[in-house]
């Protein structure tokens, strides 16, 4: 059947009406016609595939990459569209759910397109990415979003024997790291890498490769979350810098720290800083770094974040949480806590939104900057500072 698009939605697919019904169809920009084939149909929804595009888009472009559904929903989007369509869906998502009164910033960029230090490829004989939302694998012989570094390791695992191996995670940074899932021969792979993982057992090169964030180095492990585009950590670095405002006397913690980055470079403004990780090869990391860069006023500890805050204390508190953002429990903890200023950093607008719902109780939202950490995906990085309501505290203890 023939339809328009009126739309995209949050995850970048387009929106079309089929006999009134909202139908999701991949890769179908804003006002472009097209024919579909309907491929699912719930009961309040359909989800379809282009089976012909009848009228284009000026916004449409030819992607450098040739995988349909590969996880780069936002390929064929013109890239300044792709940083507005990012502002609007963050505003948007904040006044439905959040209902804050806040006009988002401009969003903060870069051009390096081949930003990924991380990807980890499906294996079936060949190496691969899972279709959007599925287990349909799609072979690939390159990816758009890394460096030729990477992309010749691909090339070089596409001709080995693949078959006793699932799954293979490379990590780009100062050094490469292959962690291999299952079984294969080496001998050919070695060489374009400096640390092999295989089965978890480290056959090759030293457990960490290293990087260099700011004026500081970092130690990286197999497990331990690192921000995946370099470029724009450094710059959502900065911006946490900035909003949290340091000052000598004053104490702050940061929740879900992975391998203590942003405590580390919050050290030099604060008297103390203490940082709050569950995952305790991410823990060891953090403290090999705070050896590593000689800082002695950061304490790390490992435990799960929202079962920790009651027991401590500090003026300001940054929380970057995974996708499913904060927990009931830990935004009471934090409400208690009564820091001046918090910072919100979030890989996810609905669980921000949903959180800053609760937050506003007791604290005003007063600058959310979306940063374009994913491009070409509909994925987004967005920094949120609040800070205490001296009103409404008065309101809640009177
Ligand atoms: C988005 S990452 C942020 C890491 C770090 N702030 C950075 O910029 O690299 C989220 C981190 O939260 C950790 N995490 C997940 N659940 C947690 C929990 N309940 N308590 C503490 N940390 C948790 C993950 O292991 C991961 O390192």
């Amino acid at each position: 059947m023939k339809v328009k698009c009126l739309r995209l939605d949050d995850m970048g697919r387009g929106i079309a009406l089929v006999d009134g019904k909202t139908t999701f169809i991949s890769n179908l920009l804003q006002d472009e016609e097209a024919l579909i084939e309907i491929v699912l149909s719930k009961k309040n929804y359909n989800e379809g595939k282009i089976i012909k595009l009848l009228c284009e888009s000026p916004d449409r472009v030819k992607p450098n990459c040739p995988y349909l559904n590969c996880g780069c929903q936002l390929k064929h989007l013109d890239y300044a569209k792709e940083l507005s369509y990012k502002e609007e869906k963050l505003q948007n998502i904040l006044e439905k759910f959040a209902k804050v009164n806040v006009k988002v910033n401009k969003i903060v960029y870069d051009d390096n397109m081949h930003y990924r230090n991380k990807i980890t490829l499906k294996v079936n004989n060949q190496v691969g990415y899972f279709s959007n939302n599925s287990n349909n694998f799609i072979p690939i012989k390159a990816c758009d979003l890394v460096s030729p570094k990477v992309n010749k390791i691909i090339e070089i695992l596409n001709k080995e024997d693949l078959k006793d191996v699932k799954e293979i995670t490379i990590k780009d940074f100062d050094q490469m790291m292959i962690i291999i899932k299952g079984n294969m021969n080496l001998q050919n792979l070695s060489k374009y890498t400096d640390t092999i993982y295989m089965d978890d057992k480290l056959v090759q090169g030293e457990a960490y490769v290293t990087t260099k964030l700011k004026d500081l180095t970092f130690k990286i492990s197999k497990d331990a979350f690192f921000q995946v585009n370099k470029s724009l950590t450094e710059k959502l670095y900065d911006i946490v810098v900035k909003e949290l405002d340091g000052h000598k006397d004053q104490t702050v913690l940061d929740l879900y720290c992975g391998t203590g980055t942003i405590s580390l470079i919050l050290s030099k403004y604060f008297k103390k800083v203490i940082g709050a990780e569950i995952n305790k090869e991410a823990v060891t990391c953090a403290n090999i770094n705070k050896e590593m860069n000689h800082i002695d006023n950061v304490t790390f500890i490992c435990a799960d974040a929202s079962k920790v805050i009651n027991d401590l204390k500090a003026d300001k508190v940054v929380v970057d949480p995974p996708r499913s953002g904060l927990t009931k429990k830990g935004i009471n903890d934090i409400l208690k806590l009564k820091p001046e200023t918090i910072v919100y950093i979030s890989c996810n607008p609905i669980t921000l939104a949903r959180d800053l719902n609760l937050l506003k109780k007791e604290y005003d939202v007063v600058s959310v900057t979306p940063i374009n950490m994913f491009p070409r995906t509909y994925h987004l990085e967005t920094i949120t500072k609040l800070k205490k309501c001296i009103d409404k505290n008065f309101i809640t203890t009177t």
